[in-house]
């Protein structure tokens, strides 16, 4: 298994050359191109790395996945003022932070990995728990079993100076009556979430609970686990979602910072059948915002592990 991850990685890496790092606020616009890391772990925790997996990055919108976690764990969603009711399930077909869909559809968002959907989210977890900041925090940290994991101030700082666009959706969720915190407050915790600061080690095994969902921390009920991948699958790179469900044909959630986790439940692959979780990192991006690194060695991952 190591040969294959060294033989995936080697071939992958240079593909970062296609991308461009994301440069919206300095702080990730620094990110060395040539950064590169390969992650698998297995259900049962047999972990094999390439590159540099225990360097941290930004988890970006990979955020996402962990926030509706903890809205599956903590709320109702499918009570009366469920999740369920204020943000939709069905793919975006739109760039991530487009406002475009929400007026059109009156304040809804089309999915929870949208930003439109993830302030929703954020905002009723706050509604929830005054200080999600910490508790997300905390959460990471138990999932990931490291309790160093720590918010990038610089990051989440200049994410707040160039974030118009993202208090801008959360002001057309309020006067939709979408809304119930401050938006401000809300996105400023949005933001937060975003510049978590993890390794691709860190969060395999964060994510190890979609594979194992009686494994340790939140999201212990399967049906969660199954719904966080159904959702993974349809939504989980924003309007690349279904060449990347062509492609690489793995649940999986992209991030800005140039992370990719996907993951394979039991019982679906002859080389691991307990399952597995893997993670690429590289910051260059697509168009569409995602790793053509992380995506490319994906693909490759899963065609070997079929
Ligand atoms: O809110 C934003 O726009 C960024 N902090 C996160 C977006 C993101 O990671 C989209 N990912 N592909």
């Amino acid at each position: 298994m190591q040969e294959l991850i060294d033989r995936i990685a080697a071939e992958a890496r240079p593909r970062a050359a296609e991308g461009k790092v994301a440069d919206y606020i300095p702080a990730l616009a620094r990110v060395d191109p040539g950064r590169f890391a390969l992650v698998l772990r297995s259900a049962d925790g047999q972990e094999w790395v390439a590159g540099e997996a225990d360097a941290p990055f930004s988890i970006q919108s990979i955020s996402k996945l962990f926030t509706l976690a903890l809205a599956m764990e903590w709320l109702e969603p499918d009570g009366p003022d469920g999740l369920w009711s204020r943000v939709g399930r069905e793919p975006s077909g739109m760039r991530f932070n487009s406002l475009i869909q929400l007026e059109t559809e009156a304040g809804i968002p089309r999915n929870p990995f949208i930003n439109a959907g993830a302030i929703v989210v954020t905002d009723a977890l706050m509604t929830h728990r005054w200080n999600l900041e910490t508790a997300f925090r905390a959460q990471m940290r138990l999932l990931a079993g490291n309790p160093e994991l720590h918010y990038d101030a610089e990051v989440a700082a200049s994410e707040r100076m160039h974030g118009d666009l993202n208090r801008a959706i959360a002001y057309v969720l309020r006067a939709y009556g979408n809304l119930r915190q401050d938006p401000q407050a809300v996105t400023d915790t949005y933001f937060r979430a975003c510049s978590l600061a993890i390794s691709a080690r860190d969060l395999a095994r964060a994510a190890g609970f979609l594979v194992s969902p009686q494994g340790e921390g939140a999201c212990a009920a399967g049906h969660h686990a199954r719904w966080l991948r159904a959702i993974m699958r349809t939504c989980g790179l924003y309007d690349q979602s279904g060449e990347f469900a062509f492609r690489v044909g793995l649940p999986g959630k992209s991030g800005v910072g140039g992370g990719i986790v996907a993951v394979q439940p039991p019982g679906m692959s002859a080389a691991l059948p307990q399952g597995f979780v893997a993670v690429a990192w590289s910051p260059p991006l697509d168009r569409f915002g995602n790793s053509v690194a992380a995506q490319a060695a994906l693909e490759a991952l899963a065609g070997a592990l079929e």
